[in-house]
């Protein structure tokens, strides 16, 4: 038998000796060719960040996550966590938010500007402005909000409607989660995404694979892992333990856009693709930062601060890789910045 479990759901199911996984899924009615998805990243997966990512293997992407109230009064914020390209798709967008009525109006505001196949509510934010607004995580502890929210959305909307969850608010309770994944499921969601750690512990400590499993188990529509896929083996491990029919990359794909094909290689055959060089890394981080010139319409300080950031993802496995991130934070420039990255060896 092969070493993951053929998934549920979709079309295509690749055998052969090392694995049988499907990279076809199906959310409702739509069909989308991979199950490992670009994670939504706030303040990292903008369209410099998903358009490299792409062009090294990620077939699907989200934006990052987009505050209703953002979108009601049409805040800068907003459209430039919107801004896309023809060549960013298919991507599905994420919407926080604590008000049902409000998200509806933000979400038919959201497709004025953008081309979505579904649409997923963040209930799974720790951050604590976030909580207080009771948006977010909170929705994991008030439950009848998230179910007025959900009603409202799948009644109004004309496409699949998901939720992203973690395993519990700041206690396991597999109970209260596997009642709402069954009750969001009864509602029409149309998948849960997984994030394997309880809003208090925030992006440390261990994955619960038991309750990803758990929620998998007690549900009939697709179900995603997320937490710690950092490298191929950590992906097949997810599958593994959960039987989760997808998988979110996120903070594996911080500099490293590489991950989606390796994972992709390693679940069909095993195959353990060859260390990125040095002088790859400084390719695509060159190119990456192009893009950010290119698509960022921030100020020069801004845009600098962001550079120095990636810049950071990329080189951070390298030689001498304190005095390399040290010269990049004092980096003034883009010029001061790409000599950094030339110095490198
Ligand atoms: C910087 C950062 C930003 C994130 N932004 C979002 C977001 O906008 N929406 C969301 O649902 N999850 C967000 N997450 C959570 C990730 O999507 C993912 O579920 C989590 O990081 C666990 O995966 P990992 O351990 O592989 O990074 C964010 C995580 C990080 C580290």
């Amino acid at each position: 038998m092969g070493l993951l479990r053929p998934a549920t759901f979709g079309g295509e199911t690749r055998n052969d000796s090392f694995s049988a996984i499907s990279f076809m899924i199906k959310i409702g009615s739509v069909n989308i060719d991979t199950n490992m998805l670009l994670a939504p990243l706030a303040g990292c997966s903008d369209l410099p960040f998903r358009l490299i990512s792409r062009e090294h293997g990620a077939r699907f992407c989200f934006y990052e996550m987009v505050d209703s109230n953002s979108l009601i009064y049409k805040r800068r914020e907003s459209f430039g966590i919107l801004k896309t390209d023809r060549k960013d798709s298919p991507i599905a967008a994420q919407l926080l938010g604590a008000d049902p009525s409000a998200m509806l109006d933000a979400a038919q505001k959201l497709f004025q500007l953008v081309d979505v196949p579904f649409l997923d509510i963040n209930c799974a934010c720790p951050a604590k402005k976030v909580i207080k607004k009771k948006a977010g995580a909170h929705l994991l502890r008030d439950t009848p909000r998230l179910y007025k929210i959900l009603k409202t959305l799948i009644s109004s909307l004309p496409l699949p409607i998901t939720i992203k969850i973690r395993t519990g608010y700041d206690t396991k309770d597999l109970n209260h989660i596997i009642t709402m994944a069954k009750h969001c499921e009864s509602l029409g969601a149309a998948a849960i995404f997984v994030h394997g750690r309880l809003m208090t512990q925030g992006y440390a400590g261990e994955i619960d694979y038991d309750s990803i499993k758990r929620i998998k188990d007690s549900v009939n529509i697709p179900v995603f892992g997320s937490g710690n896929i950092f490298s191929p083996e950590m992906a097949k491990k997810m599958f593994d333990e959960t039987g989760c029919d997808g998988i979110l990359v996120a903070r594996g794909a911080l500099g490293n856009p590489w991950i989606f094909k390796k994972i992709e290689e390693y679940l069909k055959n095993g195959g353990g693709s060859d260390e990125v060089s040095l002088e790859e890394k400084k390719k695509v981080l060159k190119k990456h930062l192009c893009y950010v010139d290119k698509y960022k319409a921030i100020s020069p300080s801004g845009k600098i601060g962001i550079m120095r950031k990636i810049a950071i993802w990329y080189l951070k496995n390298i030689p001498h890789a304190a005095r390399v991130r040290s010269q990049i934070t004092s980096a003034k420039s883009y010029t001061d910045l790409l000599e950094v990255i030339e110095q490198c060896a």
